[in-house]
């Protein structure tokens, strides 16, 4: 299948798009939707008692639902919509923090995750004098299972997780260190921003406590997301932030909060973006999770065969390809992974180059950066060709 038809940017330009674990192309069907929802139905949502505003509130609340069936969560009211993976994060850390975290407490953490899932918690640690523990990882950069449950002392309060590392693209063992904490009823917090785009995720089957995800990495817009919730937990949670719709009553000593989900999108959502996440989450549908994940494999395992040829590249993390999703970290001996990205932009290849807001895992590897190649059910095996091709010039220059 030739899916690049579908994307307006893909089906003009040549670039060979292999960065795809920073952001997603968007195909017409999600651009229309939003054009559409601008051109047609505008207004602000849950305060018109106009039509067009209804109409408006309509479209966003079946966005909820696309997103609700999406995920297979089991109510409408755990879905709260963002502006993306790190303010779910930022927004669970805080209120969750605040509701079972005290002095001494123990968050533990995963090394190898994004940022995005490890500064959030360092604050809220910092601001309420509770503590950082970090899962152990093995030489291949995965999270070592066999201590796991070593790490869940009693003073763990909190668990966050990624599910695919943005770095490595390695799969970690979730449902493992979920049926681990749920022993002891501690919640998991799952960053899947990695993973919502590429598997067909179940919260309930699942049985994580939270997901957090963009929509900008599904094909949806940028500065849409969602955090999912338990409501047993977002019921006992307070808001983290204030504003319009979030409250029930407010006088001059305090205010009390509105029902879920709304107890948590204070202030003129991004309706829009609600609007475009669900023309995109509809389109994968159509397409099918299961063709959008076999379709990048195939040509993930393509990368990854063409990659390990080259003898002066070194592919970072496991290579247990059952282990891997979408994403191959590389590096070349005497060549900085920001000069190899500018080479293969002169040959129409755009990659990430970079420490990928990974820090910890740059550690766990020993580097600095890495040039990082991530592909979509998109992707063809000329782009990867023309990758490889760009490498050879970069080993002609470097060696
Ligand atoms: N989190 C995105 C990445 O991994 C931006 O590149």
């Amino acid at each position: 299948m030739n899916y690049k038809q579908d994307f307006p940017l893909l089906a003009k330009n040549p670039v060979a798009y292999l960065d795809n674990a920073a952001s997603t192309q968007k195909p017409k069907v999600v651009i229309d939707a939003i054009s559409n929802f601008y051109e047609t139905k505008y207004a602000n949502v849950h305060r018109g008692l106009y039509q067009l505003s209804e109409q408006a509130t309509q479209a966003y609340e079946d966005a909820r639902e696309e997103v609700r069936t999406f995920i297979g969560a089991e109510k409408q009211e755990e879905i709260i919509f963002t502006s993306g993976t790190t303010a779910s994060i930022n927004l669970v850390a805080n209120s969750l923090g605040d509701l079972l975290l005290k002095v001494g407490d123990v968050i533990l953490l995963n090394p190898t995750d994004h940022h995005s899932n490890i500064i959030p918690w360092q604050l809220v640690a910092k601001r309420i004098g509770a503590e950082i523990q970090w899962f152990d990882i093995t030489a291949d950069a995965e999270i070592d299972l066999e201590t796991v449950g070593e790490k869940i002392t009693p003073e763990v309060k909190i668990i966050a997780v990624g599910h695919i590392a943005n770095g490595s693209g390695i799969i970690n063992p979730i449902a493992e260190i979920i049926e681990h904490a749920h022993k002891h009823d501690i919640p998991v917090v799952v960053d899947a921003a990695q993973s919502v785009p590429h598997l067909a995720i179940d919260v309930q089957k699942l049985d994580c406590d939270f997901l957090a995800f963009s929509g900008h990495k599904l094909c949806g817009p940028t500065g849409s997301g969602v955090l999912y919730g338990k409501e047993k937990w977002l019921e006992r949670m307070e808001p983290w932030q204030g504003g319009g719709e979030m409250m029930s009553e407010v006088s001059r000593t305090g205010a009390t909060w509105a029902e879920l989900p709304a107890k948590f999108e204070a202030g003129t959502p991004n309706i829009a973006g609600a609007i475009g996440l669900a023309a995109a989450m509809k389109y994968l549908n159509g397409i099918g999770m299961d063709v959008i994940h076999d379709a990048t494999n195939e040509i993930y395992k393509y990368l990854m065969i063409e990659l390990q040829n080259l003898d002066y590249i070194t592919v970072l993390g496991t290579s247990d390809m059952s282990k891997r999703n979408s994403i191959a970290s590389f590096k070349i001996a005497g060549a900085h992974p920001h000069d190899i990205a500018q080479i293969l932009d002169d040959n129409q290849v755009a990659v990430r180059a970079g420490h990928h807001c990974a820090q910890l895992l740059m550690e766990c590897w020993n580097v600095v950066a890495t040039t990082r190649a991530s592909v979509y059910f998109y992707n063809d095996k000329n782009d990867v060709d023309l990758l490889i091709a760009g490498l050879q010039e970069v080993n002609k220059i470097f060696k």
